[in-house]
């Protein structure tokens, strides 16, 4: 594999930043980001930095239209996305699908446990270090194996957005590494099988 082809994923409220930080990588080639609908911030950030854009809906076969617009990427990375993922895409881009999210699995993860719930969890519970976990997706909210983690520490003065952003500049630089990861594991088992 060279550089990676990837879709990205994103929510309706999605900012787009882990999108920017992994086109602009140069550790991945984005191919396409799918966001729900036309006003997702990530989308004009997306159209600012050139990368083709398909809005993709939930609805009636929401995962065969979600495969169709992903075509021939080597991953999907999820980036903001809040659903779980449609079986069809799972099986389709087996092993191939990434999210990322801000603690450090399994602390801290599963339903609900998104945004700013995620950075003052972490506090109220007094850890003294956060980070960022970058996972394979299955059909669980945060449970796939996990591939990279940064690590931050929790300073005693920390506000939830204090501890948001140093753990956001983390995750810009985990995901590029992970996805350069991913397609190294690949890589190696494709020359290593029979
Ligand atoms: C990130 O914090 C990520 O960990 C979580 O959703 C947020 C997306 O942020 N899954 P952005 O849209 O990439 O800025």
């Amino acid at each position: 594999m060279d550089i990676p082809r990837v879709g990205i994923l994103v929510g309706p409220r999605g900012r787009g930043s882990n999108m920017a930080a992994i086109a602009r990588s140069g550790f991945a080639d984005v191919s396409v980001v799918i966001a729900p609908s036309e006003s997702a911030p990530a989308v004009q950030i997306a159209h600012d930095l050139g990368l083709a854009v398909s809005i993709v809906p939930p609805g009636d076969e929401y995962g065969s239209r979600l495969v169709e617009a992903l075509g021939k990427v080597d991953f999907v990375c999820l980036a903001g996305y809040m659903r779980l993922l449609p079986a069809e895409v799972l099986r389709t881009f087996d092993g191939r699908v990434l999210n990322i999210h801000p603690s450090l699995l399994p602390k801290f993860g599963g339903q609900g446990m998104y945004g700013s719930r995620v950075h003052e969890a972490v506090i109220a519970a007094g850890e003294s270090e956060s980070g960022c976990t970058v996972h394979y997706v299955n059909d669980k909210y945060d449970e796939g194996s996990p591939l990279l983690q940064l690590r931050c520490p929790v300073m005693p003065e920390d506000t939830a957005e204090a501890l948001a952003a140093r753990v956001l500049a983390l995750e810009h630089q985990a995901y590029p590494w992970a996805i350069e990861l991913a397609a190294a594991i690949i890589h190696r088992r494709s020359e290593s099988s029979p």
